[in-house]
């Protein structure tokens, strides 16, 4: 299967029989093009960051369903193989939830979602993976105890999305779900917690302080990611729809890429235009959807470009390396960026650098201790036309 999801990257897949999962359908894809989340919230590809940003900045609080798809069917006993969850590579250690939106309810902040890796121990157990500092794992480290939490599968774009936002403390990321689409709720079965009621697939169950070994898998930047302890997850009930679809998600290709990537546009765009104009950010996939970015700007100062690159890398501390680009350049095109670079960009006067700067674990070739955030160089390169400098020579011709 993550062979056929491989070879149709970009389209969503929609296997209708899976052999010893009968009852089961599997869905992959369906975030694999960065116009499958326009038609979602009904804009331009080109007005998908602004759109974004607005349901960051006014979130609306889901309506509360009675009844709802996700519940349809309770499991008698809890068994999760019967489940079709995916093994991505011989080499992975094991089968794996990619595509789960893990909610749980922060002691001081309330309802939390986010995506989280989930490697399957046995009928009732997965290890996650819980990246220190986010969400999840400040959430754990408040109780003594379990938390309890709720893991949906098979949302739709909007929850998708928000789920992989980092919104402020306190703001739900359901209630941003709702201010890009409507997205009724429904409380859980067994554990405090409300999840998307069209999703097709809850698992509810404790995070536990309990550890076991989670990896190797390899993740968004196609390299292996290491073994590391993750914190396991007991699940006491699943409740889904009649006829589940099981949603699946190919580590390291474009769904991932853009479901990681996306959502931190409109907080890099926000950043930026807190120090000049911003009218436009992209997460570019070549740079693994995550480390790279491109922004552009309308000028108005001589500093704009250097001031637009250090608010870029605070938007988005995991970020590497930007490009700060003019309004005439299209972002979506890296030929348009590079000429940019080529044409605008001088590395003694353009450049900007940083040494032994907090970066992402998700980098080989950043600096990893086992308990310290990773620590990585980072650049900007400033590729606007300079200040002062006659406009006509850094125009391009048109052709036609
Ligand atoms: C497909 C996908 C998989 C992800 N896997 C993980 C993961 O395994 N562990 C993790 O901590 N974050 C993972 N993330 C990132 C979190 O979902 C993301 O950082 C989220 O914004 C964290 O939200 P929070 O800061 O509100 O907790 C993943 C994101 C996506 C889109």
């Amino acid at each position: 299967m993550a062979s056929v999801i491989y070879r149709h990257d970009g389209r969503p897949v929609l296997f209708n029989q899976v052999n010893s999962y009968p009852g089961w359908r599997v869905l992959a894809g369906l975030a694999s093009a960065r116009e499958y989340f326009a038609m979602a919230l009904g804009v331009p590809v080109g007005q998908l960051v602004q759109r974004m940003v607005a349901a960051l900045e006014q979130p609306v609080a889901p309506p509360l369903a009675s009844q709802a798809a996700c519940q349809e069917v309770i499991e008698p006993e809890v068994d999760l193989n019967r489940l079709p969850i995916l093994r991505h590579f011989a080499f992975d250690g094991g089968r794996y939830v990619t595509a789960g939106i893990l909610i749980l309810n922060d002691p001081d902040h309330g309802p939390n979602a986010a995506f989280h890796r989930l490697l399957q121990l046995d009928k009732r157990r997965f290890a996650a993976r819980v990246v220190e500092g986010r969400g999840t794992d400040r959430a754990l480290r408040k109780v003594s105890g379990d938390l309890p939490v709720a893991i949906c599968i098979g949302n739709g774009l909007p929850a998708l999305l928000a789920a992989s936002m980092s919104p402020p403390d306190g703001v739900n990321e359901l209630a941003v779900a709702n201010a890009l689409a409507p997205t009724p709720v429904v409380a859980c079965r067994t554990v405090p917690l409300y999840v998307p009621a069209d999703c097709e697939l809850v698992l509810e169950g404790r995070l536990t302080h309990t550890v076991a070994p989670e990896g190797p898998f390899v993740d968004l930047t196609e390299t292996m990611d290491f073994v590391r302890p993750g914190p396991v997850i007991e699940i006491d009930c699943i409740t889904h729809r009649y006829a589940p679809i099981y949603q699946a998600l190919l580590p390291g290709r474009l769904e991932h890429k853009y479901l990681m990537g996306i959502p931190k546009e409109p907080t890099i765009m926000a950043a930026v235009n807190q120090v000049c104009r911003c009218t436009g950010v992209v997460i570019t996939p070549g740079g693994t959807s995550w480390l790279h970015a491109v922004v552009q700007i309308e000028k108005q100062s001589p500093d704009d470009g250097r001031a637009a690159i250090e608010a870029a890398m605070r938007g988005h501390p995991s970020l590497k390396h930007v490009v700060v680009v003019d309004t005439d350049v299209d972002i979506f095109n890296p030929a348009e960026v590079e000429w940019a670079i080529a044409t605008r960009f001088q590395a003694d006067r353009d450049l900007l650098i940083w040494h032994d700067q907090p970066g992402s674990s998700l980098d080989p070739s950043a600096s990893h201790q086992p308990g310290r955030k990773s620590r990585t160089a980072k650049m900007g390169l400033d590729a606007t036309i300079p200040w002062g400098a006659p406009r006509a020579n850094f125009q391009r011709v048109r052709y036609a």
